[in-house]
């Protein structure tokens, strides 16, 4: 017995080389981690559990023979986040540079189908050249068994994904369908095609960083929701992320101990919205006040920054945040925006997490670069986002809700469970300038002085728009709060709607127009 645990142990050992001390030293050199250090750094301490350690590709062509490497390129298993199951499977790249073959897609698909199995994340590390050459159609096809795995679990379970090192061609699209991408600035990169194709078919000629860097996918394409400055703080947000999220979408998000007192009123509060309509103030400030202390934890945040997205907890209970954002574009709806809240509005749907919107909108962006890019079709996908929700939806007007994008911003009509306004809010179809010079043309052409008629105009538009109380008096709005109430009203809410329930009728699935 004795021998055979010796063997065990050796084998062991080799298998926890990799593709040995020297390709370990020159992952080092380069700054990055081992896919197993980066796993022990990840999970909560001892608590990984390997699958397949001794699994090997079977390829005879190409001189593969005889270089079999214990593990294939990727250690999978599972083990645990802040004491949550979590399954793992992180790339080698130092096993033929993390190169994905038939068995390295098996010992994936394992994972996650047991992530599946069970209700638990998948987080994946990826770290690889991508398809490998020698096992041709074979890499081909391991690939789209993870794809299509990837597909059937978006919604069933949280999948994240870090980028630690090169992600290119078809390899990319397994992180694009997962929920949210890590990616680290200056090691990881992502591209369909490297800079060496793309000169030559295009002539462009453009560095790895720019191309497919951390910081052009976080905030450039929106690829990346996060662009990170380390691993390690890669890893830790990747951590901190799945803390507000539920194991599967049958189990609601957990709730954690609240340190907030849920009464707290700030009086700042009532000073933040300034008095001028047009002057830009930061919506983040909004949020910190009113969810618990130093919880707000914002995704995507240098992408499409118009709109605040984030998670954040409410007396200990998760919640996703969707803001528009007056310091950017005065907060209007874009075309990346409108995706970038959709996406969100989505995820938090489907793991059960309460919407809190705030609202200072003066509309969708004009211009013909919109228009003509679509605007309307990705405008409505926040709105056929917000509609679709079976979540509770809580929103908060401001200031400004303007035209059709006061109906997106989970207005009553499309499912706001409860919806407040502040005293400074405007609800109406269009600004006072606006509706001025279409309603009153004439007036205005034939007064003696058009300023001082348009500026009376305005101010009557005003009086009659620009408040909230039209809209409360209909019961589109259930209340106005003055600023300071609006955490206490917000949480007695979330304890009011945690029983909400609420279901779309059967269908295959809509047809969101994407
Ligand atoms: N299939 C099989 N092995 C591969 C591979 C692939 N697609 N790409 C790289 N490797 C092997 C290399 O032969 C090398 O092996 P070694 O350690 O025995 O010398 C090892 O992986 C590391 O590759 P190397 O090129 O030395 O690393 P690098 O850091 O200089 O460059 C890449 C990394 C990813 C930029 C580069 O390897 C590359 O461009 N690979 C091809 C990527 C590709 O086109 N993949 C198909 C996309 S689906």
């Amino acid at each position: 017995m004795e021998d055979r645990i010796d063997e065990l142990r050796e084998r062991r050992a080799e298998a926890e080389k990799g593709g040995g001390e020297d390709r370990i030293e020159r992952q080092h050199e380069k700054g990055k981690m081992t896919a197993r250090e980066r796993i022990d750094y990840f999970l909560d301490d001892d608590t990984f559990h390997e699958f397949d350690q001794f699994r090997t590709h079977d390829t005879h062509t190409f001189g593969m023979e005889g270089q079999q490497i214990y593990g294939d390129g990727v250690v999978t298993g599972y083990g645990e986040v802040n004491g949550r199951k979590t399954f793992v499977f992180a790339h080698d790249f130092t096993v033929f540079g993390g190169s994905l073959g038939e068995v390295f897609a098996e010992k994936v698909c394992k994972v996650m189908d047991k992530a599946m199995d069970v209700g638990a994340p998948v987080v994946g590390l990826n770290d690889s050249a991508g398809a490998r050459i020698q096992e041709g159609v074979g890499s081909l096809a391991g690939f789209a068994e993870i794809f299509r795995r990837n597909t059937e679990a978006s919604g069933v379970i949280p999948q994240l994904s870090g980028i630690m090192g090169p992600c290119a061609g078809g390899a990319v699209y397994s992180p694009a369908i997962t929920d949210f991408v890590f990616m680290v600035k200056e090691s990881s990169h992502m591209f369909i095609t490297g800079p060496d194709v793309i000169k030559t078919v295009t002539g462009e000629e453009v560095s790895f960083e720019e191309l497919g860097g951390a910081q052009t996918h976080a905030s450039t394409s929106g690829v990346a929701h996060f662009a990170e400055d380390s691993e390690e703080d890669a890893l830790d947000h990747m951590r901190r992320l799945l803390s507000y999220l539920p194991q599967n979408n049958v189990e609601d998000p957990p709730r954690v101990e609240p340190w907030d007192d849920p009464d707290r009123r700030d009086e700042e509060l009532n000073s933040i919205v300034p008095d001028q309509p047009r002057k830009p103030y930061d919506i983040t400030n909004v949020v910190d006040r009113v969810v618990d202390e130093g919880s707000f934890f914002e995704t995507h945040a240098d992408f499409a920054k118009n709109l605040v997205t984030g998670f954040a907890r409410l007396d200990g209970r998760s919640i996703g945040v969707v803001a528009n954002q007056p310091r950017v574009n005065a907060g209007t709806l874009d075309i990346e925006s409108s995706e970038k809240g959709a996406r969100f509005v989505r995820f938090c749907d489907a793991f059960n997490i309460p919407i809190l919107t705030f609202v200072d909108v003066p509309g969708f962006m004009p211009g013909t670069d919109q228009e003509h890019n679509g605007i309307i079709r990705h405008g409505a996908k926040l709105l056929y986002a917000y509609s679709e929700a079976t979540v509770p939806l809580l929103t908060v007007i401001t200031r400004k809700a303007y035209g059709g994008a006061y109906d997106v911003m989970a207005s009553k009509h499309i499912g706001g469970d409860v919806n407040y306004a502040w005293p400074t809010a405007e609800i109406a179809v269009m600004g006072p300038q606006g509706a001025v010079n279409i309603l009153y043309d004439d007036e205005l052409a034939d007064a003696d002085d058009p300023e001082e008629k348009r500026q009376e105009l305005i101010d009557e538009y005003r009086e009659e728009f620009a408040n909230p109380y039209t809209a409360a008096d209909k019961g589109f709005l259930d209340d106005v709060l003055e600023p300071p109430e609006t955490r206490p009203r917000l949480i007695d809410d979330l304890e009011m709607l945690s029983s909400k329930r609420d279901a779309q009728p059967d269908k295959k699935h809509g047809n969101i127009p994407i």
